[in-house]
């Protein structure tokens, strides 16, 4: 590489030292971290599993959400790195008696640590922490309400390349509660940024933002037409906790129309993959054959959730040791 493009690409890193929006990301970053979890992932097969990468460095999980996939990936991802784990139990916690998010940060910040993993159901929180925490320190955003889950979206790209060839061929159907998901946001940037041939939502009027097209994606009401041919299939989980009203007439209303089910996969292309960020709600967006057929990812992406990851503390974390 030659010397300008390396000065280039360090510059970018330098206003990226917090993770929180697959919106702006620079394309440099984003393959670097595919790459970094590519070279995670040929690591992870060697006899020495752990890396030095982050040795003496604490990273706190702090999640005002229940999370099973991201929290316990980020864990085992920190852990992979050499850092020490801190992970706050919210109910637990002090803010229980009061403390505000400024105060729980401050005390956890004077504890030094050096990334703090959030998730929050209020969009918007995880900038607003980056917002309050000192120079040293990075935040990841693990999902902030319907705003966006930047990791989830680079586990599923990675996933995506890792089956299929070039994403400029690729039709990719994400199929559900398109307008509660922040994961389906997230996706959407990405598959942008990568030039996906063709991205498109599938699910009722209800479930799907007005003037979604503007974001450069085709949305179809019908299930069959949204599957016709698609080589990639996102489920979606309806997101229950974030609807204000009734959406839906019932879940088994739901299923009928929607549910991603054998006889529907059929609709798409022969070696179609099935994707779902998780939890999974078996017999309500998908039957329970098609989450656990062979066309379905879904456990290969909680898998790569961990060197993903690992990529994306590695790469913030240098870019504050550049400073
Ligand atoms: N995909 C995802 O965010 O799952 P969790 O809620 O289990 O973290």
């Amino acid at each position: 590489m030659e010397e300008s493009d390396k000065k280039k690409i360090n510059a970018q890193k330098k206003q990226e030292r917090h993770f929180l929006s697959i919106n702006n990301i620079s394309k440099i970053l984003f393959n670097e971290i595919l790459e970094r979890a590519e070279s995670f992932q040929v690591q992870g097969t060697r006899e020495i599993k752990k890396l030095p990468l982050l040795r003496g460095k604490t990273v706190a999980n702090l999640f005002f959400e229940p999370s099973t996939r991201t929290r316990t990936t980020f864990e085992l991802a920190a852990k992979k790195l050499s850092a020490d784990v801190i992970n706050i139990d919210i109910q637990t916690s002090a803010t229980r008696k009061g403390e505000s998010l400024k105060d729980t940060l401050r005390t956890l910040e004077s504890m030094q640590t050096d990334i703090f993993i959030v998730r929050h159901p209020e969009s918007g929180a995880a900038k607003f922490i980056a917002e309050l925490v000192g120079d040293h320190v990075s935040v990841i955003n693990a999902g902030d309400g319907r705003h966006e889950h930047p990791t989830q979206a680079m586990v599923d790209m990675f996933t995506i390349r890792k089956n299929k060839r070039n994403f400029s061929d690729l039709i990719v159907s994400i199929v559900g509660d398109v307008n509660h998901s922040r994961v389906a946001r997230s996706e959407i940037h990405a598959l942008k940024l990568v030039g996906t041939k063709e991205i498109r939502v599938v699910g009722p009027k209800t479930l799907i933002p007005d003037q979604i097209e503007k974001l450069g994606v085709r949305a179809f009401f019908s299930l069959d037409e949204g599957l016709k041919d698609a080589d990639v299939i996102i489920a979606l989980r309806l997101q229950r906790e974030r609807m204000q009203s009734a959406l839906l007439p019932s879940e088994k209303e739901y299923y009928r129309c929607f549910g991603l089910t054998q006889e529907r996969l059929k609709l798409a292309k022969k070696d179609a993959i099935v994707m779902h960020p998780g939890p999974i709600n078996r017999g309500i967006e998908i039957e329970s054959s098609v989450a656990d057929g062979a066309q379905s990812v879904i456990l290969e992406q909680v898998s790569n959730g961990i060197t993903v990851r690992m990529a994306v503390m590695a790469i913030l974390s240098a870019l504050k040791y550049q400073k």
